[in-house]
């Protein structure tokens, strides 16, 4: 499929980072520069850069951008080693910076970690570190962009074979807003479209940030892909009424056991969908699955600011006096799920180990 419709939300550009500004799309399509690894920080936090694969690409440039900063000629009679030294302890500062922006999405993680690994394992002058650690972020960039294609793809083939063609629902935004392009859950969407497979996608609205009313919309507009976008508590009226063939979702972190961590309100779509025997799908690539742990109780759920949850625009949602609870993301048990599609190909979660937890890198 032809890239040239694609949105590209993390992009490179001469010797800085061009940002989409989530935060003002559908109205506003805005570009955000930034050089400075405490902007790149400052960005994933404040969600001008979000969903987890675009979070790992935008932090591996801020690793980038945070290794051009440091400086060390300043320091008098050293020697290449120590140079070296000091190089990855600033390194370290940079990562632990970014660390702190997010803490659900793996993937975050994930590129900060290949970025220090790649530092720590090429020889050379500082000078020449900083070059290959651009060339790894732009890396990192590039096979996300392929890697979102490949799920695309394989979860093509494991929708179901309907005589009709399918409508799919979707939570929150998995596009190529969340990716370095294309996406996972809507990667899975395009491919379908582009396969003359698909008559529709339900978006969630999901509240309380409204990414799937913001931008899973405004993506598939570009597109000119049918979208109808519900409020959250419609969904099981949709699938009730025979609306919905597949769901079809993202992930922010996949437990070893396959629980998977998304965003609120997805934990309850899977359980609806079970109860309508509908299939649940949780496309994600390899960088998402964190095996170190080994069931979704495990995952750091982010809490974000209660404002999300009691204002609109400007408008006041509730009386004065109100307690107010606002995580970002729940865990869909294992048990709910049909398939994991990789860009490896679909398992089931209780296949996710041996051999697919060999390949991470
Ligand atoms: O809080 P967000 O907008 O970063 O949450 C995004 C999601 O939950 C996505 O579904 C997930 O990151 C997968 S993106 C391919």
């Amino acid at each position: 499929m032809s890239l040239q419709n694609q949105v590209y939300p993390v992009l490179w550009q001469a010797d800085h980072v061009l940002l989409i500004d989530q935060t003002r799309l559908p109205n506003e399509y805005a570009l955000v520069e930034i050089s400075r690894s405490d902007d790149m920080a400052q960005a994933i936090k404040t969600m001008i850069v979000r969903g987890a694969p675009a979070i790992g690409v935008a932090a591996a440039y801020g690793m980038y951008l945070g290794a051009r900063e440091i400086e060390v000629g300043d320091l008098k009679e050293t020697s290449a080693s120590s140079d070296r030294d000091f190089f990855l302890t600033q390194l370290e500062a940079v990562a632990q910076k970014l660390r702190t922006t997010r803490p659900t999405a793996v993937n975050l993680f994930w590129a900060i970690e290949r970025m220090l690994k790649t530092a720590r394992q090429t020889l050379g002058s500082v000078d020449y570190l900083k070059q290959v650690l651009l060339e790894t972020a732009q890396q990192i960039n590039a096979e996300d962009i392929e890697t979102c294609q490949a799920i695309g793809d394989y979860g093509l083939s494991v929708l179901p074979r309907e005589p009709h063609k399918l409508r799919l629902l979707t939570h929150c935004n998995a596009g190529a807003l969340a990716t370095a392009g294309y996406g996972t859950a809507l990667g899975v969407v395009r491919s379908t479209w582009a396969a003359d497979r698909l008559e529709r996608v339900y978006a969630d609205e999901t509240r309380p940030r409204l990414q799937g009313a913001k931008l899973t919309a405004w993506e598939c507009v570009q597109e000119g892909i049918p979208v109808t976008v519900i409020t959250d508590n419609m969904a099981a009226h949709c699938m009730q009424q025979g609306m919905i063939d597949a769901v079809v979702v993202g992930a922010d972190r996949i437990a070893a056991n396959g629980d998977t961590a998304n965003k609120i309100g997805t934990y309850s779509v899977a359980l609806i969908a079970k109860a309508h025997n509908i299939p649940f799908f949780v496309a994600a690539p390899l960088s998402t699955i964190d095996f170190k742990i080994t069931n979704g109780n495990q995952i750091p759920i982010e809490e974000r600011d209660p404002v999300e949850v009691y204002q609109v625009g400007d408008t006041m949602l509730c009386p004065p006096g109100v307690e107010y609870y606002n995580p970002a993301f729940d865990v869909t048990p294992a048990a709910l799920i049909t398939a994991i599609v990789t860009e490896h190909g679909a398992f089931s979660p209780s296949q996710l180990q041996g051999e697919l937890s060999e390949k991470v890198v």
